[in-house]
């Protein structure tokens, strides 16, 4: 395949986490292919990602993985004209299989090297989609990042390709996508766990265990004296929606113990444990009602603090356009409440795909468009930072 010199291919990388995944995209926007390879067989055992052999799987999947988006992208890597690699936040020794990867394969083909926010990924795993990139105007955006590690508000704005955010709440517990994989856990169920009771909680009724949220109420901020380096959190002004997802879980289980629930949540987990290929649907007859209850009432109350924080902070900060994405943003409940709220307020609101909701390489590629068109590339010193800020 040739390119034309207004093209730019640049391959991506992602290894923060429990996905090993390579994308190459055609000026920031056009995908030529975004492969994955996930560990979730891997760590179901374990109910959890489990940092050390995610790296060695990492290190066993990252060369295949590549190989294969460059196929499938029908170019050659000589036809490359960056590579742009995750550099944080994640597992220091995941995150340190891609950069390594990266940085060799950038110095052997001698193109930049692009280093790229996660987070700034999940954003713009939306600008993926043509009708997001036409709508990216002037207004103003405020993106939910809302994953398995993060629950993170953010205005966001681009000036002639520099992107600006700011951090406007997060959360200060858990993330919401990790109370899901808890409370999935705690019932018995598969990993990951947002999946699963996004499923089973389509079979109970959400008013039926009527959660009443540990609300952190919106306030200002007033700034201090705010550390200045890429992993303290920011020095943050102004109103600030922040979240909280541990007193939830801890109501669950609460639930679980005053409803003596355990026995069935163990006969549960051994019949899973035994056919390890059951989906959430299969496992519906395995689940009695009150079990399919408190999962739909869980659900509705995750969704709907998300959502009032999420909404609250647009009329605060004068936001039209809203934008949620990470692994959450696939929940079906979650998309059907946030619009409706949207249309109900006559603002717009976009979701990436299903697939590149959850951990991809096509929106660290995305990312790093602006970068790539700004000169905004990496040094020799790029470093693995699993506490990488942004904003
Ligand atoms: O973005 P992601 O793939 O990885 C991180 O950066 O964390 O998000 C993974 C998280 C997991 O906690 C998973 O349970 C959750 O996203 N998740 C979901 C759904 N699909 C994935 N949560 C709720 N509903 C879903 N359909
Ligand atoms: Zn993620």
């Amino acid at each position: 395949m040739r390119k034309s010199a207004s093209e730019g291919l640049i391959l991506g990388i992602e290894t923060s986490c429990d996905e090993t995944a390579g994308a190459v995209i055609d000026a920031g926007f056009s995908q030529l292919s975004n492969i994955v390879a996930s560990q979730i067989a891997l760590h179901t055992n374990y109910g959890g990602v489990v940092p050390e052999l995610a790296s060695r799987e990492h290190l066993r999947n990252i060369v295949a993985v590549v190989r294969a988006a460059i196929k499938v992208a029908g170019i050659a890597y000589s036809d490359l004209d960056a590579i742009a690699v995750t550099e944080g936040p994640g597992l220091a020794g995941a995150l340190l299989v891609g950069i390594t990867f990266a940085k060799a394969l950038a110095f052997g083909l001698d193109i930049p090297l692009i280093g790229v926010n996660h987070l700034e990924g999940h954003i713009h795993a939306l600008m993926l989609q043509t009708e997001e990139k036409r709508n990216n105007s002037e207004s103003t955006m405020l993106a939910l990042v809302v994953s398995g590690g993060h629950t993170h508000l953010y205005l966001a704005s681009e000036n002639q390709n520099a992107w600006h955010y700011r951090n406007v709440g997060r959360t200060v517990d858990d993330a919401a996508g990790e109370a899901y994989d808890k409370v999935a856990k705690l019932l018995g169920l598969g990993y990951p766990g947002g999946p699963w009771l996004d499923t089973l909680a389509t079979y109970g009724d959400p008013k039926a265990v009527p959660f009443h949220f540990g609300q952190i109420k919106p306030r200002e901020y007033r700034p201090g004296a705010a550390p200045v380096n890429k992993k303290a959190p920011a020095e943050r002004t102004g109103p600030i929606f922040d979240f909280s997802f541990s007193g939830i879980k801890t109501a669950i289980l609460r639930y679980v113990e005053l409803q003596n629930m355990k026995p069935a949540i163990e006969l549960r987990r051994t019949a899973l444990a035994t056919a390890p290929e059951t989906s959430a649907v299969d496992a519906v007859p395995l689940c009695d009602q009150q079990t399919l209850d408190l999962i739909a009432s869980f659900q509705y109350a995750v969704v709907g603090n998300l959502m009032r924080q999420t909404f609250a902070a647009a009329e605060v900060f004068g936001a039209t356009r809203i934008l949620v994405s990470g692994g959450v943003a696939a929940n079906r409940e979650l998309r059907r409440r946030f619009s409706a709220e949207a249309d109900r307020r006559g603002l717009t609101i976009a979701f990436p795909s299903i697939a590149l909701s959850t951990d991809n390489a096509a929106m660290i590629a995305a990312a790093a468009w602006p970068k790539f068109l700004a000169g905004d590339f990496a040094d020799d010193g790029l470093v693995a930072t699993p506490q990488l800020r942004l904003g």
